[in-house]
């Protein structure tokens, strides 16, 4: 077929990544967060960008340091990132949500800071909007790639979510799994589509995983070159 040879996996394609774990608050110095760094999802947006995509980074809480020369925008709440990605969905042709979103929010933000009074204090939590699966539902011409951190049980939750959410990838790993948990360089995960595992990516830097996940969705979305 007509193919440009110099043309990158991803060229002419606009890739959203979300990074981080958001920020979910309780009062105006308290907050709900979890142990993402950010870094599967910051590296994911660079190697897409040395793959010829034109990326849109989306963080919400991270102790890593952003790629430099990517567009980055910082949300809070599962709330903010889900408005910042459907302002980009129309025209992205790939999402990668890497960010571990938050379940649920605190039903009531205290606009003071909650003094301390009584033994036990109760928090309600309401569950908050699933960004994926709401993509999943409303996707036409859009590869979706989904994560799953886990703590076992790995193919039985990858092809549930997988499902479940509509994607077209899945990237499952096991957090109890040295050199796949939170806050490190290296991951190790197994990658699933609606027919099973179709990749098991042994533990390495987070980059070289993020290549090989995009390459094999590059491959699916059609224009990759050999
Ligand atoms: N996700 C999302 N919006 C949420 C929760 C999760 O978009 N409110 C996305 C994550 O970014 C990830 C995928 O869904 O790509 C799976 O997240 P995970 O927390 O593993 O799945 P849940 O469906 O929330 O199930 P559980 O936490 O009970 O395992
Ligand atoms: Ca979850």
């Amino acid at each position: 077929p007509l193919v440009n040879k110099n043309k990158l996996a991803l060229s002419g394609k606009k890739v959203i990544v979300t990074a981080g774990g958001t920020i979910e608050r309780i009062d105006p110095v308290r907050y709900i967060t979890n142990d993402s760094s950010g870094k599967m999802g910051f590296a994911i947006a660079k190697v897409a960008q040395e793959m010829g995509a034109e990326v849109q980074l989306i963080a919400a809480n991270t102790s890593a340091e952003p790629p430099s020369g990517i567009s980055l925008e910082r949300v809070q709440s599962a709330e903010d990132m889900y408005q910042a990605v459907l302002k980009q969905w129309e025209t992205s042709d790939l999402v990668v949500m890497a960010a571990a979103v938050a379940d649920y929010r605190p039903r009531e933000v205290a606009q003071t800071k909650i003094k301390k009074k009584d033994s036990v204090l109760t928090l309600e939590l309401v569950k908050n909007v699933d960004i994926l699966e709401t993509l999943g539902r409303s996707k036409k011409h859009q590869f979706l790639i989904g994560f799953a951190a886990e703590t076992g049980n790995l193919e039985t939750y990858a092809i549930d979510k997988l499902e479940r959410k509509n994607c077209d990838l899945l990237a499952a790993n096991d957090v109890t799994v040295e050199g796949a948990g939170f806050g490190v360089d290296t991951n190790a995960v197994q990658i699933y589509d609606r027919s099973g595992m179709v990749e098991q990516i042994p533990v390495q830097s987070k980059e070289e995983v993020a290549r090989k996940l995009l390459t094999l969705a590059a491959e699916r979305m059609g224009g990759v070159l050999h």
